[in-house]
């Protein structure tokens, strides 16, 4: 689908590596050379012409988020530099001094790095203590599972809305339900769904929600933290600067801005802001469910492909999304991603940065396979093919 757009498919290339990042249209692309070669003035500093239409694409782009996940106000959108940044904003700016120790936080053994890692420094920092939801059989999140882990201490659940290796779709709109009737605050990982479907914050009733601009077509570097808005408000800097102040004293005083600038210190990436804002335009003009769609249907082409191949064994069989995880029986992940890039196929191998899903899954390195709407079926042949090479071994050697 719309692969016309993209110019990295006009190379001898199929890329499979969308769970990493993804390839860029061109309008994308335009959008961000347009600013540096037609108005690459500071944002929010200037009171001249190019610097107000920094100002006003950079605001509109807050707007275009907004609606694209349906917020309910543009005060909610926070840009930050990717998940990560907006996940230890959250966890760092926020939970920070909402928990106390002894309460619990609920996480998955499924989770990426960056929903682990800054937990984990909290829990050092503050005596909080992280547990985690048990997976089922599939290695998913179920409500069952859910309501055994809580208990009256937990004061937080924080998990992906897709995993980027078993890449199964979360039931976050019955898990914020129950979190909610229970007291407990819910934070969506959505780095590997909002890119692949419709992410509605007001209908999943998330309370956090974070994601990166470049796993949904567009640029490196930008992200975006959604918070509901009285939430985002008691949520401090954790990074102080120009540009989030209002003014400072000699004596140390000082008056702050007032979110969402609060947090964001520093020149901001701006053509990250403007880049995301084209990407925006472009995905609603494709429509998210049609997205969606698509990327099913190729992901059960895959999947009836590969099981025709005895040596391949899929580990997530079951998960909704476009991600797979496989292993090559007798070869290492790492050797066949080598060996299928001499085809021009571009896979991930290793742990993808989930590095406790080898307790879940039993083991530690697979080959993943992530898909976008502009993968094809005759794609899926090729790698399909080149898994099939009576002769993989000997050309692994
Ligand atoms: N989080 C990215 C991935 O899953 C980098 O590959």
């Amino acid at each position: 689908m719309n692969r016309e757009d993209f110019p990295m498919l006009k190379q001898n290339l199929i890329y499979f590596d969308n769970g990493a990042t993804s390839l860029k249209p061109q309008q994308v692309i335009d959008s961000i050379v347009d600013y540096y070669q037609n108005y690459s003035a500071n944002a929010h500093r200037g009171d001249y012409d190019i610097s107000l239409k920094v100002d006003s694409n950079y605001e509109l782009t807050r707007i275009l988020v907004k609606e694209f996940i349906h917020a309910n106000s543009s005060k909610e959108i926070a840009f930050t530099s990717g998940t990560t940044d907006s996940l230890n904003k959250i966890i760092f700016g926020y939970f920070r001094y909402y928990l106390k120790a002894g309460d619990e936080v609920l996480l998955t053994r499924s989770e990426h790095a960056s929903n682990l890692l800054p937990w984990f420094e909290l829990q050092d920092q503050i005596g909080i203590r992280v547990r985690y939801i048990e997976l089922d059989q599939s290695h998913r999140v179920t409500m069952e599972k859910v309501k055994e882990a809580i208990t009256p201490k937990t004061k937080v659940i924080s998990i992906a809305h897709i995993t980027n290796v078993v890449g199964d779709i979360r039931p976050m709109k019955e898990i914020t339900k129950y979190a909610h009737e229970h007291g407990i605050l819910v934070v969506a990982d959505a780095a590997q769904s909002i890119g692949h479907m419709k992410v509605d914050v007001q209908d999943l009733d998330v309370d956090f929600l974070a994601f990166s601009a470049h796993k949904m077509c567009g640029p490196t570097g930008i992200g975006v933290l959604y918070a509901k808005e009285n939430l985002l408000t008691d949520t401090k800097p954790i990074i102080f600067g120009g540009g989030m102040n209002a003014s400072f004293d000699t004596d140390g005083t000082r008056i702050y801005s007032e979110i969402p600038t609060l947090l964001e210190a520093g020149t901001p990436n701006i053509a990250g802001v403007i880049g995301l804002g084209a990407t925006i335009s472009y995905l609603t003009k494709i429509g998210m469910e049609k997205i969606e769609q698509y990327e099913q249907e190729l992901k059960q082409y895959l999947m009836k492909e590969l099981k025709k191949i005895p040596e391949v064994i899929v580990y997530n069989e079951e998960s909704e999304s476009g991600i797979v995880a496989m292993n090559y029986n007798g070869i290492f992940s790492q050797d066949l991603a080598i060996y299928l890039n001499k085809y021009h196929i571009c896979v991930r191998s290793g742990s993808h940065c989930a590095k406790i899903l080898k307790d879940e899954i039993g083991i530690k390195n697979t080959t993943r396979i992530s898909l976008s709407f502009y993968n094809t079926k005759e794609e899926i042949d090729q790698l399909v093919m080149a898994l099939k090479n009576p002769n993989i071994k000997i050309d692994i050697i």
